[in-house]
């Protein structure tokens, strides 16, 4: 029996195949669970509707578990609601959301934090941050005893990352957000964690750079390598399961060990250090 066996929850965050997001989901459809999954909506030109249609291609095989598919744009309070209306309607109650969602436009990222704009700020935090506290607070009403909220963080919030720049007091204000929801929904005994994950190759992530940070990951971390897919899809599956009960408020390292480095470690061999 899977481990998300009669389990249904919501995924929050896919783009195409390559999301985190759609890797997360897949891993919880091999384990038996059922899913309802938001998109970024379609700008109403399109006719092609090529939000959905990557979604539905990403999803591909799965079409009996992904009991529904919809537009959501987590700036929009009622299109929130109403999403969570509609997994109320399908599933009653769910056992699981992942939130894998975040923004900001090239402007104010690909700049130093210094000469990030107001309004991009606001729009790069509302998105990437405030969007928890938004959701969360929405689902509430269907998020059942024992259920689990997980969001997507990366190592940036932590430490400076140069390149990363202010997505990374996005990620700090995420996973601070996460301690919080942890604390206020623990007595509906709602467990929220962020999972920080290393560097992969998806639309958000190369907009942020972590295209330029592989290499280090191989040179720097413990375990000589950067993360994969199957780690991302086991460890969030976990993260969302019933296995992590008792786990809350946690920021979780995905990421070889690279977090606890307070050097380059054995990269320093392939860098003059002026010896
Ligand atoms: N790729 C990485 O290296 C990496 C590492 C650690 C953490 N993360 C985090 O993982 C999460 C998922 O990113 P990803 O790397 O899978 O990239 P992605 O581009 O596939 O996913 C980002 C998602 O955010 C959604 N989104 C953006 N604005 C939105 C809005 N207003 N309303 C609703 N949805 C919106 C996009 O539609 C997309 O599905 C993000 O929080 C990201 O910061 C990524």
């Amino acid at each position: 029996m899977g481990l998300f066996e009669n389990k249904k929850g919501l995924i929050l965050g896919i783009a195409n195949d390559s999301s985190i997001a759609s890797i997360i989901a897949k891993e919880i459809m091999r384990q038996g669970g059922m899913i309802g999954v938001t998109h970024l909506p379609d700008r109403p030109d399109d006719e092609k509707k090529k939000n959905t249609m990557r979604v539905r291609k990403a999803l591909k095989g799965f079409d009996d578990q992904v009991k529904f598919l919809t537009p959501l744009d987590v700036q929009d309070d009622a299109n929130i609601q109403s999403v969570m209306d509609e997994a109320g309607r399908e599933f009653g109650e769910i056992d699981f959301l992942l939130h894998s969602v975040a923004f900001a436009s090239l402007d104010d990222l690909r700049v130093p934090t210094l000469g990030c704009s107001r309004e991009g700020f606001k729009m790069a935090m509302d998105v990437s941050a405030y969007s928890l506290i938004a959701v969360a607070n929405a689902a509430q009403s269907i998020l059942r005893e024992d259920s689990a909220i997980t969001c997507m963080t990366y190592y940036g919030g932590e430490k400076v990352v140069p390149g990363y720049n202010m997505m990374g007091v996005c990620k700090a204000a995420l996973e601070s957000i996460t301690k919080y929801l942890a604390y206020d929904l623990g007595p509906s005994k709602i467990r929220v964690n962020a999972l920080s994950a290393g560097p992969v190759k998806t639309l958000a992530g190369v907009a942020a750079g972590v295209r330029e940070m592989l290499a280090l990951y191989d040179g720097m971390a413990p375990l000589g390598r950067n993360i994969s897919e199957s780690e991302i899809a086991n460890t969030g599956a976990f993260l969302l399961s019933e296995m992590s009960n008792g786990i809350t408020g946690e920021v979780m390292h995905l990421d070889c060990g690279y977090n606890i480095m307070g050097s380059p470690g054995r990269l320093t061999e392939q860098i003059d250090v002026g010896k």
